[in-house]
Formats: C-alpha cells, structure tokens, sequence
C-alpha cells in the first residue's frame, strides 16, 4: 500500500501545552520504518505550519473560543494538503491536537460520504456553548457533524462533513453534560469503557465493522489518551480506566481484518508529559497493526 503521511503540529486547541510536538515525536518512534518494514511505501510531506502560541496572543478568546482563526486556518491547510495526495494513498495525519480533525477527516472525505470511528476518552462533541473549556480539540467532531460556529462547521465547503448516524464512539469515559444530551438527539453509537468491558471489544470491533459497512470512506482518528494512562501517560487530559495495551492492538487488528479503514489520525501525544516516548511508540505499534501488522 501507499501511505501519505502529514505532521499538523499545533497545540492551540489543547489546554495544555506540548502536543504540538508529537508529529515529532511520532517520527521519532519510528513510525516510517514501522510502516515500511510491512511493506509498504511512505511518502512524508511534512508538517502544515502553524504559528506559535506566543505569536498570536491577541487573538486568545472569541466567543469563549481560544484560537478559532488560527485553528481554522491550520484545518483549511491541512485539509487542502490532503486533497493533493495521490488519490491512492493511505494517509496518516500526526497531531497535534485533535482540532486537526476537522481537517483530516474533510480532507480524506475528498467531498463523498465517510464514516468515523472516533477511538477517544473524550467525545469532543461540545459546541461553544456547552464546552465548559473553550478549548475547540473538545468540539472537532460536533463541528464536523455540523453543531457550533460555523467558521468550524464550514471549513473547506459549507456544511456538515459528516452524518452523526456514521459516527461510531469507542473508550468514551469523559463526558461534559451538554455533550450527552446531543450525543443522543444526534442518534451517535457511542462504546463507552462500560460496553467495552461487558461486551469485550472483539464484539464491538464487529458492531462497528456492521454498521458502516457500505461506505466507501471510514476514517479512524485515535486519541491517545483512550489508552489508560499506564500503557500511555504522554498525553494533556488523561483519563483513568481506559484500554489495555491488549484491547487497543486488538480493535486495531480486528478493524484491519475488516479492511474498512482508509485514513487515520494518530493525535494528542504530549512527549513533554511522558516517559521516554512511550505514548509515540504505542501509536506507532497501534498503527502498525492497523495496517497489517501479524504475529503468524
Ligand atoms: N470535554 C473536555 C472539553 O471539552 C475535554 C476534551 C478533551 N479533548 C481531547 N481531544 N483531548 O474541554
Ligand atoms: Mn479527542
Ligand atoms: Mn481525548
Ligand atoms: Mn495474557
């Protein structure tokens, strides 16, 4: 297969900062040679430049959102990015924080239907007004559905990107309050870790597997922090009882079975919060086994 990789190195949508160096740090685990030594050809085209916090002070709040224009911009960026791969490349986009997937998942749509399954803590389903933060990386997939401001809703092209009922939850533990109620008005499929630890996550790689079968397009944006923070403690907003090292390469591998995922996002790794790099290299062998990877 050919792969596409596109680094998106920004920290403005996260409440703490350092994710901005994880397309850094992702290389540096050896996210190339992982992938190539599967056989596969990559092609890095960088990173999309986005400026620094410290440069664009003046624009820190509007409307209780921090950074939206420059936020806005670097999804434009990357989302024309995307548009110019080959249209027969994989691509991998490496955050940053997952604001960047109202980039991604526009950019890998290429304007046709595509599904999501958002593999996260965190729903990242607030709109302005019931994000108790203002930081956007809780409110990419609202946007991307059509809920909040419509700068973020019509990036790229006006109008929603996704349909909520494509959109499948996995390791959701974090909710805000506002974000349950249009979770169910919207009809999402959401796996919280309770679903996970009943129905074992084989069942819901299946589920899911079933319910976007038919697309063409399903995009996979994996957070890191839907790990538990032992197997993953380089990340902003950890959360406790998240995924075994086990569950995580399990659903990876069952949704590689299934040969239904054609983009990815690997995003939220924070080096400057870890250890050794450990959060990085699981992403890398997270990907790995998505793309392939097999024992025997
Ligand atoms: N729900 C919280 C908020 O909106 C946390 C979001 C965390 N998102 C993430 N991509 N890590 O502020
Ligand atoms: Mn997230
Ligand atoms: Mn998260
Ligand atoms: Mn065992």
């Amino acid at each position: 297969r050919r792969i596409g990789v596109l680094g998106v190195p920004m920290d403005l949508g996260a409440g703490r900062r350092g994710v901005d160096m994880g397309p850094s740090a992702l290389r540096y685990g050896q996210l190339h040679e992982a992938l190539e030594s599967l056989g596969h050809s990559v092609e890095d085209y960088g990173d999309i430049d986005v400026p620094v916090v410290e440069s664009i002070r003046s624009e820190h709040r509007q409307n209780g959102m921090a950074y939206l224009e420059t936020i806005r911009k670097a999804c434009q960026d990357t989302l024309e990015q995307l548009l110019s791969f080959p249209t027969d490349a994989f691509p991998i986009v490496l955050g940053g924080d997952h604001s960047i997937a109202m980039g991604s998942v526009s950019g890998a749509s290429r304007k046709e239907r595509i599904g999501v399954i958002w593999v996260d803590a965190h729903a990242d389903f607030n709109t302005p007004e019931t994000s108790p933060s203002g930081n956007i990386h809780g409110m990419p997939l609202a946007a991307l559905c059509g809920l909040g401001d419509p700068r973020l809703v019509n990036l790229g092209w006006e109008g929603p990107k996704v349909r909520p009922e494509d959109v499948v939850l996995i390791g959701i533990r974090s909710l805000d309050k506002g974000e349950v109620g249009l979770l169910r008005e919207r009809g999402v499929t959401v796996y919280t870790m309770k679903e996970i630890d009943t129905l074992g996550i084989s069942e819901i790689a299946e589920a899911t597997a079933e319910k976007l079968q038919g697309l063409r397009k399903i995009h996979l944006s994996l957070d890191a922090d839907v790990l538990d923070p032992e197997v993953a403690p380089g990340v902003g907003t950890p959360v406790k009882g998240g995924l075994t090292y086990r569950e995580a390469h399990l659903l990876m591998e069952l949704l590689a079975d299934a040969g239904i995922v054609t983009s990815l996002d690997l995003v939220e790794v924070n080096p400057i919060l870890d250890r050794e790099n450990r959060t990085a290299q699981m992403m890398v062998e997270l990907a790995s086994s998505l793309l392939g990877k097999k024992i025997y």
